[in-house]
């Protein structure tokens, strides 16, 4: 069935696809449940992590669900959790159109959205109006107008609005559609940034513990596949020693390996299969400076159950994916799902966390 939809989508442009799928999915929120079956509930790809359960590790990449319209029908697809977001403390349009390309011939797409969103109030609103189903993560960012100097500010207003919502927090500066925010990732600007968000976080966690559910969401820091390795190391090694919770690892990329596809010159952030592998690297990286002390989320070019086993050995507890959604839809979910339990039963591991970084020693790769 997804294969005659999926054709129908394409024939438009892509953000129009995109647009017209939300709108269906937040109308008909049980329509991706029609063509797809729902993953299995297997106990060898159940998680804990930060006190929150995870069925199998297969969540939705931030960027997709914007405005958190849709949250229960992407749970209804299959999801174990789902991200929303980039969300900004003010609406903002984003850049002109057209900003989402489809790179067919190399299953990646392109897009310089740059966090168009209907800003935090309507976020909250959206997240508050329905009872969720599931994880769900909020992905937070700069507006375009404030001064990477100000930045902080932009992220310690977005925790403190939406704190109560958020099962888990990322502070994303790794987009490459808003001018300057990757220059945030640098240890003078990062370190103090995370530290102020951690600081809300604690404080509001304090102000609300006596509340019948008290939650501390935990922080990640979702990083480039652009930083230099040492880079990534040495963040790495800095966040974790002020107590960051994860890492989201990685981004898109501004990168251009070898592609076929007429839309490779278009400018913005490449998702999906070319940037697999670097971001497998930077999972690599992330967990060998860590080490394995930090859960990290895998997240570039997941398509299939070996995508999927790949980065879980290299480090990675849990996978989100985006393009791939994209080019295989709903079913790709348990696809990757039912197929992961067998090569992880396969390669002899009796559960996940077995697996998770039982290959992060190997050799890193150069950079694509
Ligand atoms: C159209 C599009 C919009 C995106 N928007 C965001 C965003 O707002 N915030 C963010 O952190 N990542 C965003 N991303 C990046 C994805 O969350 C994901 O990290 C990246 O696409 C790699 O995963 P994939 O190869 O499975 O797509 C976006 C990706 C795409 C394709």
């Amino acid at each position: 069935m997804y294969p005659l939809i999926r054709n129908a989508l394409f024939r438009m442009d892509a953000e129009r696809a995109h647009i017209t799928t939300m709108r269906l999915l937040s109308l008909f929120p049980s329509a991706a449940h029609w063509l797809t079956v729902t993953p299995r509930p297997s106990p060898l790809l159940q998680q804990s992590l930060w006190g929150l359960n995870f069925s199998h590790p297969v969540g939705l990449a931030a960027g997709l669900d914007k405005d958190g319209v849709a949250v229960n029908a992407l749970f209804d697809a299959g999801f174990s959790f789902v991200e929303v977001g980039t969300v900004t403390p003010k609406e903002q349009p984003g850049n002109d159109k057209p900003r989402l390309f489809r790179l067919i011939e190399d299953g990646a797409l392109i897009n310089r959205m740059g966090f168009n969103n209907h800003g935090e109030a309507a976020l909250r609103k959206n997240l508050l109006k329905k009872r969720r189903i599931g994880t769900v993560g909020i992905n937070f960012g700069k507006n375009k107008i404030t001064a990477n100097d100000r930045a902080a500010d932009d992220y310690v207003e977005l925790m403190e609005t939406l704190y109560p919502l958020g099962d888990y927090i990322v502070i994303n500066v790794s987009s490459p559609n808003t001018p300057g925010l990757r220059d945030l990732q640098t240890e003078h600007s990062l370190i103090p940034l995370v530290e102020r968000v951690l600081a809300k976080r604690d404080e509001l966690y304090r102000a609300h513990e006596d509340t019948v559910q008290p939650h501390r969401p935990p922080v990640l820091v979702k990083l480039s596949p652009d930083l230099s390795d040492s880079a990534v190391q040495s963040l790495g090694k800095s966040l974790a020693g002020i107590g960051v919770d994860g890492f989201i690892a990685t981004n898109t990329t501004l990168d251009r390996p070898k592609l076929l596809s007429a839309n490779k010159l278009q400018s913005g952030g490449l998702s999906g299969r070319p940037l697999a592998q670097r971001s497998t690297q930077v999972i690599r990286l992330l967990y060998q400076a860590t080490q394995g002390a930090i859960p990290i989320i895998g997240s570039g070019g997941v398509f299939s159950a070996e995508d999927a086993y790949e980065k879980i050995c290299a480090g990675a507890s849990l996978l989100q994916i985006y393009t791939a959604f994209i080019y295989k839809g709903p079913p790709v979910i348990a696809e990757i799902v039912t197929e992961l339990e067998a090569l992880l039963a396969h390669n002899g591991f009796h559960h996940i966390t077995e697996a998770v970084g039982s290959k992060a020693e190997d050799h890193v790769s150069p950079d694509i």
